[in-house]
């Protein structure tokens, strides 16, 4: 924990830092890709850093990390750590990089808040970064061991069995593995980072949520064209939408994710459009599984013919004893939702809890986007869910969970 000669500098100095921090990320990128032009090979996301969302989650993370150790020092802020640990395995990031991003964040902070960091202050948040790398490197290198990969080895080339239409905008890859090597298993849940070359030469990295159970062999997920809609067109989803084909090779990082099902309670699964991903996965494990729990499927989407592996879903809602499902569509249209056989009540709007009567004692899975889990996570916790039963996806750098740290943590009200 922070030692008593850093806690007043630390908490002295948290307003001023958190109040820099953006630009300090933002300088930090800057200059970390101007010393290390390889890490935008095959590691770092360049559509989020174009976005920015890369450089506010790092920020946020710091911030809520320092405040944290001043306000609940007993406790570090494992949520937020875990989503951290997971991605950053999924990308094989070393011990020894820690060493890198130690030397340029604090090259950053010189250089945003200049003479303010005095070597009493510098050494106080050096302290802040140990604690928080050695907290990520530690529970790394335990997600390394129980995968049984190496940084260097959590990369694994597949060939395209079968690319699959979805919708108009989604595409299902099924992948075979290319060796007898064994296949590392997934949790419900989790997803993989797919790492493809782009036109100019550079590798991009993206994660997907597996969509099937592990068979030993394949692996499956389903890519959603990004369309830039004035801004430009999502670069790996429409490479793999229109370019990767049958026989092609992928490269595909071992699974890792810290949303993964707890399959001891009732579940329900609240998903909106390409959110149903890892839904399906996990619904895919309890169906392997011959699980008899209750299960709720609730899932919102434009139209029938936009509700990407909706077969597969509600093949798996038949074919579970104890599911049932739950659609809502913008454009109900006419279609049924089911095919008859299968147990889906399809509703006209937007996803409205007041149309389902949800189970006791469930654990919640929430996916989609942000303004979407919000309203379903509030909706949830007026109808007396607790907080630690919901559990959420995000299809980005996680800027939610810092508003929700805040909000959770007592007294808090900085970062
Ligand atoms: C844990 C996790 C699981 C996921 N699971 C799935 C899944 O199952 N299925 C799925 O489809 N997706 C999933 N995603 C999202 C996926 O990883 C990608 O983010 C998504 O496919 C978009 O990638 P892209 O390369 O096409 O877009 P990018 O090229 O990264 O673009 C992203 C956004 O940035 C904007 N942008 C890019 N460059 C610029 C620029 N220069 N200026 C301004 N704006 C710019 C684009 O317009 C776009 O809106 C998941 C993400 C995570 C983190
Ligand atoms: C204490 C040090 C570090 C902190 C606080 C930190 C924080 C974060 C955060 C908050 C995210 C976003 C997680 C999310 O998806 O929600 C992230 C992702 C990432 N981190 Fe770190 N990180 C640290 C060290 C490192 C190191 C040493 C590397 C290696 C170069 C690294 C590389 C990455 C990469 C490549 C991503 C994914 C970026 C993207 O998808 O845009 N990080 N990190």
């Amino acid at each position: 924990m922070l030692s008593d000669r850093s806690r007043p500098v630390i908490e002295a100095t948290l307003p001023v830092v958190a109040e820099n921090i953006e630009e300090i990320a933002t300088r930090f990128y800057t200059h970390l890709f101007e010393e290390h032009p390889e890490l935008l090979d095959g590691t770092f996301n360049r559509g989020n850093q174009a976005e920015k969302t890369q450089q506010m989650a790092l920020a946020a993370s710091v911030a809520v990390f320092a405040s944290s150790l001043v306000k609940v020092p007993e406790q570090l802020p494992e949520h937020l750590l875990n989503r951290i640990a997971h991605k950053h395995a999924s990308l094989g990031i070393t011990p020894a990089q820690y060493d890198v991003v130690h030397d340029v964040l604090f090259w950053a902070i010189v250089d945003v808040l200049g003479d303010a960091v005095t070597p009493e202050v510098a050494a106080a948040w050096d302290e802040v970064y140990w604690l928080m790398a050695y907290a990520l490197i530690n529970q790394e290198r335990g997600l390394y061991s129980a995968r049984g990969v190496r940084p260097e080895t959590v990369w694994r080339e597949w060939e395209v069995a079968e690319k699959v239409r979805e919708t108009e905008d989604v595409v299902t890859f099924k992948v075979r593995r290319t060796d007898d090597r064994l296949v590392k298993t997934s949790l419900p849940g989790q997803y993989v980072t797919v790492q493809v070359p782009m036109p100019d030469g550079v590798r991009q990295p993206r994660q997907y949520s597996l969509t099937k159970a592990d068979d030993g062999e394949h692996r499956q997920f389903s890519v959603k064209r990004v369309r830039g809609d004035g801004k430009p067109d999502g670069e790996v989803s429409n490479r793999l939408c229109d370019s990767v084909e049958v026989g092609d090779r992928l490269t595909l990082s071992a699974p890792f994710g810290d949303v993964v099902l707890d399959d001891s309670r009732p579940v329900v699964f609240a998903s909106a459009g390409i959110g149903v991903t890892p839904m399906a996965g996990m619904l895919s494990h309890l169906a392997t599984a011959g699980s008899g729990l209750p299960i709720t499927v609730l899932h919102a989407d434009v139209d029938e013919s936009s509700f990407a592996l909706r077969q597969q879903v509600l093949e798996d809602v038949r074919f579970l004893p104890a599911a049932s499902a739950h659609v809502w569509y913008e454009h109900p249209g006419d279609g049924q939702g089911g095919d008859g056989a299968v147990p889906v009540e399809v509703h006209a709007g937007q996803l409205n809890l007041d149309d389902v009567k949800l189970p006791d004692d469930a654990g919640y899975y929430l996916c989609g986007p942000l303004p979407f889990m919000r309203a379903v996570r509030s909706a949830l916790i007026d109808r007396g869910v607790a907080p630690r039963d919901i559990q959420y996806e995000v299809f980005g750098p996680d800027l939610w969970q810092a508003d929700l740290v805040t909000e959770e943590t007592p007294g808090s009200s900085a970062a």
